[in-house]
C-alpha cells in the first residue's frame, strides 16, 4: 500500500484527480469504481473542470457506484442516484447508460445483487476503485463483521455509519438502516483502488487499516492483500501513523 499525505483536503483531492486524469490520459476507455460521501466531493470536482477545460472525456468510459441505500426512492435528495447525478455525473460527459449505480426495491433483493456482479464482470471490472472510508474503518457499506463478504449483498447499517450518516437527514429515524452494496470481490478484483480520508475523525479507522491486523472486524483493511493501493490523507486523517 502506498501512502500519501496532503496538506489538506484540496491538495489530496488534486492529486486524487491528476492520478485518475493520467490514467484516462492513457486509456479513455475506462471502467471506474464510484463512491459517495463527503469524501470525494473535491475530486469529482477537480475531474469536472478538467472535462470542462477538455483536458480529460467521459465519452468513452463507464462507471460503476459501491453502493445505494435501500428504502428511499432514487430521485429522494439523499439517495446516491441523486448525490452521484448532482455532484458528478452532470458535470461531465458520460454518454447515456454509461453510469450505474447499484439498486433494489428490495421485492427480489438478490437477484438485484447478482445482476450487479454481472454487469461489473461483463464490463471487465473496474479499472480505478475509488474508496472512502468509513469511521468504523468500513469500506462501500462492507461493515466490520465475522467475516468478509465477496459478493454484492444487502448490508445492515452499523450503529456508527447510522449516526455518521444522520447529518443528511431531518431525524434519526429517516437514515436508511440497510443498504445495498458491493462486496469485496468487486473491490479487489479491481486493477488500481485509490482509498482517500481526510479529517480527524477518521485518524483511528485510517490507523487500524494500516497498521492493525487484517480482519473483518476492521474492513478497510483487507487493502493491503490488493497489490496497487494508494491511499491519499490529509494531514489530520494521517496524524496517527507511525512515522
Ligand atoms: C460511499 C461509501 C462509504 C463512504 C464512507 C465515508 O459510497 O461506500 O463507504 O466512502 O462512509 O463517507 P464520507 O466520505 O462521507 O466520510
Amino acid at each position: 500500500m502506498e501512502i500519501k499525505v496532503y496538506k489538506d483536503y484540496q491538495a489530496m483531492s488534486e492529486a486524487a484527480a491528476e492520478m485518475i486524469k493520467n490514467e484516462m490520459k492513457q486509456d479513455n476507455h475506462i471502467v471506474l469504481g464510484l463512491a459517495t460521501g463527503s469524501t470525494p466531493i473535491g475530486l469529482y470536482q477537480k475531474l469536472a473542470e478538467s472535462c470542462a477545460a477538455g483536458e480529460i472525456s467521459f465519452q468513452h468510459a463507464s462507471s460503476y457506484n459501491l453502493d445505494e441505500y435501500v428504502g428511499i426512492p432514487m430521485d429522494h435528495p439523499e439517495s446516491y442516484h441523486t448525490f452521484m447525478n448532482e455532484n458528478f455525473f452532470k458535470h461531465v460527459d458520460f454518454p447515456k447508460g454509461a453510469t450505474h449505480v447499484p439498486w433494489t426495491d428490495g421485492v427480489n433483493p438478490e437477484v438485484d445483487c447478482r445482476a450487479y456482479d454481472e454487469a461489473v464482470q461483463k464490463a471487465g471490472g473496474i479499472d480505478i476503485q475509488v474508496l472512502g472510508i468509513g469511521g468504523n474503518g468500513h469500506i462501500a457499506f462492507n461493515e466490520p463483521d465475522e467475516s468478509f463478504t465477496e459478493e454484492t449483498h444487502i448490508a445492515y447499517l452499523d450503529e456508527r455509519t447510522i449516526q455518521d450518516n444522520s447529518r443528511f437527514f431531518d431525524s434519526m429515524e429517516q437514515v436508511p438502516k440497510s443498504a445495498i452494496t458491493v462486496g469485496m470481490g468487486v473491490i479487489m478484483k479491481a486493477r488500481r483502488v485509490i482509498i482517500l480520508a481526510n479529517g480527524a475523525n477518521k485518524a483511528d479507522a485510517v490507523y487500524k487499516m494500516v497498521h492493525g491486523q487484517i480482519k473483518p472486524q476492521v474492513p478497510a483493511s483487507i487493502l493491503r492483500l490488493h497489490p496497487n493501493v494508494t491511499l491519499l490523507l490529509d494531514e489530520d486523517a494521517a496524524r496517527k501513523l507511525k512515522k
